[in-house]
């Protein structure tokens, strides 16, 4: 499997070279102002070391995408990017900072922009300043609206988003915990599956998707199920730690906590220890991502499973369709890429193959 998935990365990192190459051979024109074709010539993508792109990511506390951003830095750094040419920076939560930083790489002249937008509903300014510039856009895993994509297509700009649909993760994870049978999750044998969910933010399609498709999931398996505490704990370990004690303080009783992410699943589960019960067995949890904590943590049965969130991928697809757009070529405005549900039977090859 290992073995496959490098072969697999190779042979995508080859192709991505060649067709970079070939479209370079063929003497396009590219979008550059004049200031940066004065500044680097008229071939600068025969030399990627030339080319600069500018990455804002909503808060780099996030361990999900600390993960993503890395991936992106050194499939730059592969496909010939040097470091000092990609500026990657901590939006810090705030649109205002973020808009900000965007503003300011399009007057440093990056060639390229990759967006993990800060508020996805409300994208409309980052996407008019990069259309203004005529720099190419990318925006990832987190999902602007509907409409804001339609505009992208309508108007044929070079705007893509890259990420999973949310509803095959949250469906995912229903599975898992259907899987398990009613007989190990349903413990005080009243036919009904009573559930806590541990929610990112507010307004997100993944918060919004995971939380309502797990449980159709359920209903979909023919298993009943009663919501027992629901709260945000922003995709943070810490706040789900203490969201959840706070819950079983009050005395909230559950069989099942489905969390939107796997940092929030690790705070669940620190919190189900405090508590004296034993995580996977009294309770099952369940999160989305395959953080390295959690795949341990499945292997050794405290958490029931998770959902491979892949970075890897997404990463990639984003820096090759940046490279894409800058070669005037077109891309699709949504590209997708797909879950993986990990639970105990798969979880080795999970750790393997992420081990490189
Ligand atoms: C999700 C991921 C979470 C968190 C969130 C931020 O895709 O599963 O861990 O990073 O994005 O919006």
């Amino acid at each position: 499997m290992k073995k496959m998935l490098l072969a697999i990365g190779v042979i995508t990192l080859l192709i991505a070279f060649a067709v970079t190459g070939c479209r370079i051979g063929k003497e396009e024109k590219h979008k550059f102002t004049e200031d940066r074709i004065e500044e680097v010539g008229e071939d600068i993508w025969a030399d990627l070391s030339k080319a600069k792109v500018g990455v804002c990511i909503y808060r780099f506390s996030d361990n999900y995408m600390t993960l993503f951003r890395r991936e992106i830095e050194s499939y730059l750094v592969g496909l010939g990017f040097t470091k000092e040419n990609i500026m990657i920076v901590d939006s810090a939560d705030s649109e205002v900072v973020q808009d900000r930083q965007v503003r300011a790489f399009i007057d440093q002249g990056v060639d390229a922009l990759i967006i993990n937008p800060v508020d996805p509903s409300d994208v409309s300014d980052i996407t008019n300043l990069a259309v203004e510039a005529d720099i190419p856009l990318i925006y990832i895993n987190r999902e602007p609206e509907a409409e804001e994509e339609v505009r992208w297509e309508d108007n044929k700009w070079d705007v893509s988003y890259v990420g999973c649909d949310a509803r095959q993760s949250g469906t995912i994870q229903g599975k898992i915990i259907a899987d398990l049978g009613i007989e190990n999750i349903d413990l005080n044998g009243d036919g009904v599956i009573q559930y806590i969910i541990v929610e990112g933010d507010p307004g997100n399609a993944d918060t919004l998707y995971r939380s309502e498709y797990c449980i159709k999931a359920l209903d979909d398996a023919g298993l009943q199920s009663e919501c027992v505490f629901k709260g945000y704990a922003d995709w943070e370990r810490e706040k789900a730690e203490e969201l959840v004690s706070e819950a079983l303080k009050g005395g909230v009783e559950a069989e099942v906590i489905f969390c939107n992410n796997d940092a929030m699943a690790l705070g669940t589960l620190s919190a189900i220890e405090k508590a004296g019960m034993r995580a996977g067995k009294d309770i099952q949890i369940v999160g989305v991502d395959a953080l390295t904590d959690v795949l341990i943590a499945v292997q050794e049965g405290q958490i029931a499973g998770t959902v491979f969130n892949n970075y890897i991928q997404q990463s990639h697809s984003a820096v090759d369709a940046l490279i894409t757009y800058l070669s005037n070529e077109t891309n699709p405005h949504y590209i997708g890429c797909d879950y993986v549900a990990v639970t105990p039977s798969n979880v080795q090859t999970i750790i393997e193959s992420l081990a490189r």
